[in-house]
């Protein structure tokens, strides 16, 4: 597919149905009927970044910063894993208490749970993320947000568009299965550029894409902004299902949290992965990127039944195994 049908693809409002239905019918055909369940764990929200959009962003004094400890994270896994979790994903802000070396003690504990590990804790050492692989490590998750340079550059200060992609070269060739994604709906951003961004994730060759919806955070410099762009971001999500017929796609918790559908929305448009949130506590409230994040008052137990059902009710099954990445290409 070319920059211009994309572009086409994405501007087309009216016909939406049409083109997620077609999606629907890809991952079908490619993935089958099974959808992948991640338990997700948000184990820190200090971060050292301070990107605009971002709840947990540096510069946001308002928000009270928890990490757990290294003990209370490898519990929170195995009762993942005693769930029937066959994925946990580790995820926080870039906190640099979580050393190499301390990763590597949480990977291999929890690699003992028999459980697929995914980590998505931000730009780090080649080193770092050679020692995350031999410890054990599966996937590694981050996203390259926006492959408009100068946006990425006004939207994330002192971070680098360039080091970031040269992070996710490095994640692949240490043989993780690689995941990126970006934000639909960011300010300034263009329809040719969110075009831009699909064929990016297509040459890097991901293994897993996430496209989620900007939600502005009151506490951010872009509180004012619009974002909460549901429909473009399922339409995009769509095609990058066109551009990668068997490739990994969450329903992202930010297309639910703008309607109380949007991930069943989602995996009838191309969708096969979600990752509920196995986070205990208040550490649910506390881990908020943005406004009106779903299930910030529920148990993990809760969410993996409710999502279970809501799976069950538009006629899927829920993936066994640890449902990585199956190349068909
Ligand atoms: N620090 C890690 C990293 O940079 O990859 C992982 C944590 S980061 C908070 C996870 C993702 O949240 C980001 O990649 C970004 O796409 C998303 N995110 C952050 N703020 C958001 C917002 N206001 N609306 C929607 N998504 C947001
Ligand atoms: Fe948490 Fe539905 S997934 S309540």
């Amino acid at each position: 597919m070319q920059k211009d049908e994309i572009v086409r693809l994405l501007a087309d409002e009216e016909n939406e149905a049409d083109l997620l239905k077609r999606a629907d019918e890809v991952r079908r055909q490619n993935v089958g009927d099974a959808v992948h369940l991640r338990g997700l764990i948000e184990f820190s929200n200090i971060c050292r970044n301070n990107c605009l959009y971002c709840g947990i962003r540096r510069g946001n004094r308002k928000v009270a910063r928890y990490h757990m400890q290294p003990e209370e994270l490898i519990e929170t896994a195995r009762k993942a894993a005693d769930m029937g979790f066959k994925t946990v994903v580790l995820q926080s802000g870039e906190d640099m208490f979580y050393t190499a070396e301390r990763m590597c003690h949480i990977i291999e504990a929890i690699k003992k749970f028999d459980v697929a590990v995914t980590l998505s804790i931000g730009e780090r050492s080649y080193e770092d993320y050679k020692s995350f692989r031999e410890a054990g490590a599966d996937r590694y998750l981050m996203r390259i947000e926006t492959t408009d340079k100068d946006l990425y550059h006004k939207l994330d200060p002192n971070m680098s568009w360039q080091q970031r992609y040269e992070c996710l070269l490095m994640i692949r060739e240490l043989g993780y299965e690689l995941g990126s994604g970006i934000m639909v709906g960011l300010p300034e951003q263009t329809i040719e550029s969110i075009a831009d961004d699909l064929l990016f994730l297509r040459d890097l060759d991901v293994d897993m894409a996430g496209i989620g919806p900007f939600i502005p955070h009151p506490e951010t410099p872009l509180a004012h902004e619009k974002g909460g762009m549901l429909h473009l971001a399922l339409r995009t999500m769509a095609v990058m299902r066109l551009l990668m017929p068997d490739i990994n796609i969450p329903a992202t918790t930010a297309m639910e949290s703008l309607h109380p559908q949007g991930r069943l929305m989602a995996l009838q448009g191309g969708a096969n992965v979600v990752m509920p949130n196995v986070t205990e506590g208040e550490y649910r409230r506390l881990y908020e990127l943005y406004p009106g994040k779903i299930c910030v008052n529920d148990t993990p137990v809760h969410c993996r039944s409710c999502i279970g059902m809501k799976i069950m009710s538009i006629g899927r099954t829920i993936g066994e195994g640890y449902g990585g990445h199956q190349k068909r290409r």
